[in-house]
């Protein structure tokens, strides 16, 4: 498919005026990273995630149809139509109850990004609410989880609309919308693994959209779990905006691009064969690779604090003197997501309880698990 196949033409908006949508649409974590763009959002190498469960945002779109894009006041096609109206996107922000101005230029510039493919946008007013199930100032990116859920209830819009869509292409469109306005929320739609990037291994692949891992998983990757120790709760130090730049001239770029697509190669059989072992050698280089890149870009950046170092070190230790295959993976900050099978989750969370926990701001921690993606609420 290409951008053209997103556009919507030929529409019209006579049966419908206004409503509202609700999407619970989780956040996901790289297994392997992407790191690195091109304009419109490209990424240079293909990624892998797991899809989460238990962090996710929880969005409404109200929307409403303009006075003046009432059929009434207009004339011609739905396309004529919106050229004589307002181009202003108009709407309002809400998150957790409070109104935040401070969200508006993100919002407006994904609109922006995004208006040429849903032209219909510019003929409604919407109020968007938004909540998180994670703490806001957790170090946890909500953009993925946010951008995803609110490019789901865009495509509802359009659903209503154009009621023929097949769900297919539903979910292609939301995960083309969702990349244009965080690389990442792409992979924010479905579970429980997903794709992004053209990879000649991974049949159906997509720079401009995220897939599922269209190969049998092996079971044990069923249900695997991912604890969040929240090493440090604020903002990030390095927006991923700022941190994509520096892999423009950075000296290692080509062969971290090359390094990630050969991960994929091999966490791709690695999926299918269920080898725990070579699993967690991937995953773990993969989190240091991107943190490698970080320390040796220009300017550089450490985003792992002493606690991300010793939560690491007793991981290792737990891994060596035990049978268990737990292991970690880093996001951009100092956060670790501890990933284990499901059936070590007694023994794993004791230890997190007993040995990591510590480490944590305030003790904070959060048990989520891999999921299948984003869900419709109806209210
Ligand atoms: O989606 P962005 O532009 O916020 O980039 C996210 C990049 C990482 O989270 C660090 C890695 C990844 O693949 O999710």
């Amino acid at each position: 498919m290409t951008e053209t196949d997103f556009i919507l033409n030929d529409f019209s908006l006579e049966n419908i005026s206004n409503g509202s949508i609700t999407w619970k649409t989780p956040s996901n974590i790289a297994l392997v990273k992407y790191w690195g763009k091109q304009e419109p959002q490209i990424p240079e190498n293909a990624s892998i995630s797991f899809t989460l469960d238990a962090c996710f945002t929880l969005t409404t779109l109200e929307y409403k149809l303009k006075e003046e894009s009432q059929p009434e006041h207009v004339s011609g096609s739905a396309v004529e139509m919106l050229k004589q109206v307002q181009h202003d996107h108009n709407f309002e922000i809400y998150f957790e109850g409070e109104k935040k101005e401070d969200f508006k230029p993100k919002i407006a510039t994904f609109f922006k990004r995004i208006e040429k493919h849903v032209p219909f946008l510019n003929a409604f007013e919407f109020v968007i609410k938004s909540e998180n199930s994670f703490p806001h100032s957790s170090g946890i990116a909500s953009s993925a989880s946010g951008i995803g859920a609110l490019a789901l209830c865009v495509m509802s819009l359009e659903k209503a609309i154009n009621p023929a869509m097949t769900d297919a292409y539903f979910n292609k469109k939301a995960s083309f919308l969702a990349r244009l306005g965080s690389g990442s929320a792409c992979r924010s739609i479905e579970g429980p693994l997903i794709v992004w990037g053209n990879h000649p291994e991974i049949e159906g692949s997509s720079d401009l959209f995220g897939v599922k891992f269209p190969y049998k998983i092996h079971d044990n990757f069923k249900n695997y779990q991912d604890t969040i120790l929240l090493v440090d709760e604020g903002e990030k130090q390095v927006s991923s905006t700022v941190g994509h730049q520096l892999m423009y001239n950075h000296p290692f770029a080509k062969q971290r691009f090359k390094q990630a697509n050969s991960n994929i190669s091999k966490i791709s059989k690695v999926l299918q064969s269920g080898d725990l072992s070579a699993f967690i050698a991937i995953v773990e280089s993969e989190a240091l690779s991107l943190h490698a890149m970080m320390m040796t870009s220009n300017p550089y950046f450490i985003l792992m604090k002493p606690n991300t170092l010793k939560i690491i070190n007793e991981i290792w230790d737990f891994r060596a003197q035990s049978n268990s295959n737990i292991c970690f993976t880093l996001d951009a900050g100092a956060n670790v997501h501890v990933l284990f099978p499901a059936k070590e989750k007694e023994t794993v969370n004791n230890f997190i309880k007993s040995n990591l926990m510590q480490f944590c701001q305030e003790n904070h921690y959060i048990c989520d698990s891999i999921g299948n993606g984003a869900i419709s609420i109806f209210k």
